[in-house]
């Protein structure tokens, strides 16, 4: 009891000195209060508690704190995929592939509350069509798609964190022309230069090939300042599509279908691609 005595006569005077010294102080008075503050509550509540329930109590805290990092740390790479061009990406991730990892943690986090993955319903539409559609993927993550069917898929991403995936960024893939039946993109379409991804699906697809799309709702909802997806399907066909089906129903995500053109007609005319704004994750 007398060291604590003699402990907050010391601070008194240092504080004191630093008044005459300094004549803004109060940053550090308050902290000296709150550390006292917490010195005393925390010598009460230690008297109450047992060592092992103290550890387990800042153990969640830290837990927390972790946590908390990591989603800003998300939802910071998040962004920057949204902002930058597909080539700017790739140079990122190659600089420190582990902040891919970190990327992908917080994805899963967030997809973990959304009741219907969009990727499972590719999946399913595959498993309705033929197994020797040959299949691309377009941002394919962690190639779940590749995984969960019997066709043949090259899976591209950024990096390759699974032995099937190829790195790249997906405006270059390193296929050849209309080889590919299905090209899919499940929320890939991320850079600022989306309408060069969509040019290179369809470099890849052989005539009348699918090309899928799912893509976060608000992302084309006009009335919150997202595109207007009459016009995002505009440019997709002008590009040498045509659109077989379309999906709002879900809350979170929609469903864009379309087919590559048998014939290509020559189309000089510069398309006009509305901006998709960025997908944004809030903080839990
Ligand atoms: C939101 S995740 C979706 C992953 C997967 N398609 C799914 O549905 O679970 C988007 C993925 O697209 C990838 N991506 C974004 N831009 C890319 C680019 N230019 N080239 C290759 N992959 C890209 C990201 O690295 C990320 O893995």
């Amino acid at each position: 009891m007398e060291g604590k005595r003699s402990k907050k006569r010391k601070r008194a005077k240092r504080l004191k000195f630093q008044k005459e010294k300094d004549d803004s102080p109060a940053v550090e008075e308050i902290d000296e209060s709150k550390e006292e503050e917490e010195e005393e509550s925390s010598d009460c509540a230690f008297a109450k508690r047992t060592k092992s329930q103290g550890l387990s109590k800042s153990s969640t805290f830290l837990e927390k704190m972790k946590a908390r990092l990591s989603g800003g740390h998300f939802r910071m790479l998040n962004e920057k995929l949204y902002t930058c061009t597909g080539k700017e990406a790739l140079e990122y991730f190659k600089e420190d592939p582990e902040l891919f990892n970190v990327y992908h943690a917080g994805y899963q986090e967030q997809m973990s509350h959304w009741p219907e993955q969009p990727v499972n319903i590719i999946i399913e539409w595959l498993k309705d069509h033929s197994p020797s559609l040959v299949v691309a993927d377009f941002g394919c993550g962690d190639a779940r798609l590749a995984k969960n069917v019997k066709n043949k898929v090259f899976s591209f991403d950024l990096v390759a964190n699974d032995p099937s995936v190829i790195a790249c960024d997906m405006s270059k893939t390193p296929l050849d022309s209309s080889v590919i039946d299905v090209a899919v993109f499940c929320l890939s379409l991320m850079g600022t230069n989306l309408a060069s991804f969509l040019k290179e699906a369809h470099r890849v697809l052989k005539p009348c090939g699918w090309l899928l799309i799912a893509e976060v709702k608000s992302r084309f909802d006009p009335n919150t300042g997202g595109a207007d997806p009459k016009k995002f399907s505009k440019a997709v066909c002008e590009l040498g599509f045509t659109s077989v089906f379309k999906d709002f129903s879900n809350k979170m995500f929609i469903l864009l279908y379309f087919k590559k053109k048998d014939k290509q007609t020559s189309n000089r005319k510069e398309i006009e691609w509305p901006e998709l704004k960025p997908c944004l994750y809030k903080r839990r």
